[in-house]
């Protein structure tokens, strides 16, 4: 089976044969946040080793499962682990999954991410809203033939397609609403990828200021272009782990990386409880 779309269709069919759950919002947690998938209840875990074709991450802290059941009564997918391009995985095989969550039924998608600071305004531990992207990955995920079966409404999955309004407008507002009512910091915030897996040096988190970047990271990106490709309304929350390269004078490692996803879990827990309901009703 070569074409993506079979694999895809193949990769979903299994899904549905171990679940009678519907979901319609699908959500891919980062680093740092995967301990939010206990909240599913009713929930169906599958792990990506047993779906036909799905991508297995080899990164401590990125479990990989998929965990189908409901929060607060929404039918709900979530990704409990990625991959990334800079384990060497290609780019129908980094987006392979948002691919499957749109044939599974959803229409909206969190995306999630444990993100390094540039916006000398944002502290470690706080979560942004993304209200846009820079892809500095030197790649694309739409990359290959185009596949017109992927539309999940009228007018998607053309060769050429809009990313104006990549990150809903609607779906962020709400967010913020939501995180006001709590009394939670969420300012929005324009997210630059990389391929990684090296961090950036200090002189690229300049440019990358100049740039009008406010977050950098190595994720995200390519599930939103291939999100939008199908049609799917997207909301991508961040989780500054850390300053970037030179905002402070520290080095920067993994480990902390990992330890301020815990440490944000409660807010990032609570905000998304009670946006989920709020976005399906969107
Ligand atoms: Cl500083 N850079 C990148 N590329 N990804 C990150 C990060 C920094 N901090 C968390 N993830």
């Amino acid at each position: 089976m070569t074409d993506l779309y079979a694999r895809a269709q193949f990769a979903t069919a299994y899904i549905k044969s171990q679940t009678s759950t519907a979901p319609v919002l699908g959500i891919i947690l980062g680093s740092g946040l995967g301990n939010f998938a206990s909240q599913v209840e009713n929930a169906t875990a599958i792990p990506y080793a047993d779906i036909p074709h799905f991508p297995q991450s080899t990164v401590a802290g990125h479990s990989g499962k998929l965990v189908i059941g409901t929060i607060a009564g929404i039918p709900v997918a979530v990704m409990q682990g990625r991959v990334h391009a800079y384990e060497g995985y290609a780019m129908p095989e980094v987006t392979f999954p948002t691919r499957v969550l749109g044939q599974l039924g959803c229409r909206s998608l969190i995306v999630t991410n444990a993100a390094g600071g540039i916006n000398t305004s944002y502290t470690q531990g706080g979560l942004v809203a993304l209200s846009d992207h820079i892809n500095l990955t030197g790649t694309n995920a739409a990359l290959g033939p185009n596949e017109p079966r992927f539309a999940l409404v009228p007018g998607a999955a053309q060769r050429f397609f809009d990313m104006s309004a990549a990150y809903s407008r609607t779906l962020r507002e709400l967010a913020q609403k939501e995180a006001a009512k709590q009394g939670i910091d969420l300012p929005e915030g324009v997210y630059l990828a990389v391929l990684g897996p090296s961090y950036e040096t200090p002189a690229e988190i300049r440019a990358f200021r100049t740039l009008g970047a406010d977050l950098v990271g190595m994720s995200t990106v390519h599930e939103v272009i291939i999100a939008r490709h199908m049609g799917l309304q997207v909301l991508g929350l961040s989780l500054v782990t850390n300053m970037a390269a030179g905002v402070l004078d520290q080095a920067i490692n993994h480990e902390e990386v990992m330890e301020f996803g815990l440490k944000a879990e409660a807010r990032f827990t609570s905000l998304l409880l009670a946006l989920i309901p709020q976005i399906d009703a969107a």
